[in-house]
């Protein structure tokens, strides 16, 4: 074990030492076939087969110009303490036999002032928001349920009568309807604002008049993954109450606007939905895999996740967390996100939330004065989307050239009906510096194109 530890100290240096060098993304990487070891080949070699072949193949998406999706890094703080979960090794599943599932609770405690939840919120840490939507789905669905007296985790859907609203739900979103059994089409689609993805209000309003449907669940987004859009929270939440409909916002990265401005911007409203998802390993920079799923209702949770078996009886009134949530047992991903909060407070975290909006805006002050560019939205928080203006149809090879030079990493985005490229700021490492960086590769990549 000793052993172990001080090369775990060697490589891990190493390679955040060069981690700022190495190249954003790792295009076409290829593991060698090989067969399973019947026969121990020991440590000295798995080390220098993970040295030789792996390691040179990873992306630098921990890094500073990883701009694809929504992708956070891991801050010193999270890594440290994520490098100490594996080495405590708690099972934080059922409470009473360590204090992990008390971290847990703490953690819950200062997420809700974090972001200026009333305490009528509860919930728990999860793998990422794709499982946070999924207890969202099963939650809303339970909801529905007991409004038509059928108890669904138990009987199943017995034809329930449901309509589902949404404008602009994220792919995850879908999945976990489809997971929750409702249907992954199974969706009335709300027509948007212009030039926003948010929920058209009149709109929602009339469909919600109109629907016959006995349950009604809306799913609203703050923010949205390509606009970075926020639905109206108030005027939705105040609909839902109208007419008995379940809010549900995914909020995975967008929660991280309301830690920096406080609950009267443009999350105002979030207090009153039903549900909510959260991302850590986005904004907060903590590595993966870590997200949170709060609700003013766990005890619909526990009627879609709570079964019995002799083992794993509860004494307490608090539900255990393998009662609420997916997994029975579960990683002790608390700590990196406890700890995080710890370190930094407040100031630490908006500090690199500011400064990945002041970037973001950098990069697009910069792609609207380009010839041969077009922002193509103003952005109002930390993602930047442009195309080619002359060949819009060849962006997506602008994209590819771009990634090839391995300086900045991008992906794929669609705004009104074109391809367009996106860049997502949400590393704490992410500087003015490496604008100037990412600006130039992508100069060389237009000038490639063109030669
Ligand atoms: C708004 C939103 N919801 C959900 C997800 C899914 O998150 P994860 O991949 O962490 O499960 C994302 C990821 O980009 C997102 O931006």
């Amino acid at each position: 074990m000793q052993e172990y530890l001080s090369q775990f100290n060697h490589l891990a240096s190493l390679f955040l030492a060069q981690l700022d060098k190495m190249p954003s993304a790792k295009l076409n990487s290829q593991i060698k076939h090989k067969s399973l070891s019947e026969v121990p080949s020991g440590a000295t070699s798995a080390l220098l087969t993970l040295q030789k072949e792996i390691i040179p193949q990873l992306s630098g998406s921990a890094g500073p110009r990883y701009w694809g999706f929504v992708t956070g890094g891991a801050n010193p703080a999270a890594l440290f303490a994520d490098w100490l979960v594996s080495t405590f090794d708690q099972n934080v599943s059922k409470g009473g036999d360590s204090i992990a599932s008390e971290v847990e609770h703490q953690t819950l405690s200062w997420l809700r002032e974090l972001f200026y939840l009333p305490d009528t919120f509860d919930g728990l840490i999860t793998t990422g928001a794709t499982s946070s939507n999924i207890l969202a789905a099963i939650t809303a669905r339970q909801f529905a349920g007991n409004k038509q007296n059928v108890h669904v985790a138990k009987d199943g859907m017995n034809n329930l009568s449901v309509e589902i609203f949404a404008s602009c739900p994220h792919a995850s979103m879908v999945k976990a309807l489809g997971l929750a059994g409702f249907g992954q089409h199974n969706i009335t689609f709300i027509e948007k604002v212009e030039n926003t993805e948010s929920i058209n209000i009149e709109l929602l309003e009339q469909d919600l008049l109109e629907s016959r449907a006995v349950s009604k669940i809306v799913l609203a987004s703050a923010a949205t993954v390509t606009t970075t859009s926020f639905d109206n929270l108030e005027s939705i939440a105040k609909l839902c109450q109208k007419y008995n409909a379940w809010l549900h916002v995914d909020a995975a990265f967008g929660i991280f606007e309301r830690c920096l401005n406080g609950p009267d911007s443009l999350t105002k409203g979030l207090e009153f939905a039903d549900s909510i998802t959260v991302d850590f390993h986005k904004w907060l920079n903590v590595p993966y895999d870590a997200g949170g799923f709060f609700t003013q209702h766990l005890n619909l949770v526990a009627q879609s996740c709570e079964v019995v078996a002799p083992y794993l009886i509860n004494n307490s009134d608090k539900k255990d967390f393998l009662a609420i949530g997916i997994e029975n047992s579960r990683r002790f991903r608390a700590l990196p996100i406890w700890y995080t909060i710890h370190t930094y407070g407040r100031e630490g975290i908006n500090q690199w939330i500011s400064q990945n909006i002041e970037c973001t805006k950098l990069l697009a002050n910069w792609v609207a004065k380009h010839p041969k560019l077009t922002l193509a939205f103003e952005p109002n928080l930390n993602v930047c989307g442009f195309y080619l203006s002359e060949q819009p149809q060849k962006t997506n090879l602008l994209l590819d050239e771009i990634n090839q030079l391995g300086e900045v990493f991008l992906s794929p985005g669609e705004w009104q009906g074109k391809f367009i490229i996106r860049a997502a700021l949400s590393n704490w490492q992410t500087k003015e510096s490496d604008i100037e960086i990412a600006i130039t590769s992508i100069e060389r990549a237009i000038n490639n194109m063109c030669a």
